[in-house]
């Protein structure tokens, strides 16, 4: 299954001064062949960097972003999480859970359209409630826009993000993240340039820019103030 990515994991592998330190990219371009993380993935991952399979193993069951059953088209990643739940992500997860015939967390449609996730924080608490898509950011839902969201892509649309790229699907995004920003496989580098900070997110910035704050200098190194 993994023949056709030798080339690339070689790539990934050279990036590093030991091997073993590729293994999180490495665990990416397995989720770009697969959907997730088989138990030949691991195999493929500890051959590749000369480690144990447990060692793969510890890494891969350790970081959320790594699946151990396939993901569908896409990834829905509804934050429920602290102040996206007390603003609506609580009744956004239930209604999505809902229109998908009940399925759970990491379970996926009966149409293989999409898998969903309830997410911990995504650091987008300015923009609360959020959801994410394959990792790109739909801001400041409802429970009518998010249902909106879920239809389009049941109906097998690409609706587009409130920041970031435009939608690609699991598999192309995971390519990504191994590190392949300009393969033809995702479109090139056109393909994940997007608006990537909201006005939210800058205001802090801009006041202090307007008041002239600025923060504290750093101590020099050594010095006990
Ligand atoms: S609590 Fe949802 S983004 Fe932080």
């Amino acid at each position: 299954m993994f023949d056709g990515v030798r080339d690339r994991a070689a790539a990934i592998i050279a990036r590093y001064p030991e091997p073993r330190s590729a293994l999180l990219p490495l665990l990416h371009l397995v989720q770009h062949v697969e959907g997730h993380v088989s138990r030949s993935g691991i195999a493929f991952c500890a051959e590749a960097l000369e480690i144990t399979t447990a060692e793969v193993s510890a890494v891969a069951t350790f970081y959320t972003m790594y699946k151990r059953e396939p993901v569908g088209r896409h990834l829905v990643s509804v934050c429920t999480n602290t102040l996206c739940a007390a603003l609506g992500g609580d009744d956004i997860y239930a209604a999505v859970r809902e229109r998908l015939d009940g399925i759970g967390h990491e379970e996926t449609s009966a149409d293989g359209s999409m898998t969903i996730e309830h997410a911990e924080c995504l650091a987008a608490c300015d923009l609360a409630p959020v959801l994410t898509v394959d990792y790109e950011f739909f801001d400041k839902q409802t429970v009518d826009s998010a249902l909106e969201i879920i239809d389009a892509l049941r109906r097998g649309e690409k609706p587009a993000p409130t920041r970031g790229a435009p939608l690609t699907d699991f598999r192309s995004v995971e390519l990504l993240l191994a590190g392949f920003f300009d393969d033809p496989a995702v479109g090139g580098l056109d393909a994940v340039a997007g608006p990537s900070a909201a006005e939210e997110s800058l205001r802090g910035a801009r006041l202090a820019e307007e008041r002239g704050w600025t923060a504290p200098s750093v101590p020099d190194e050594g010095s006990s103030s």
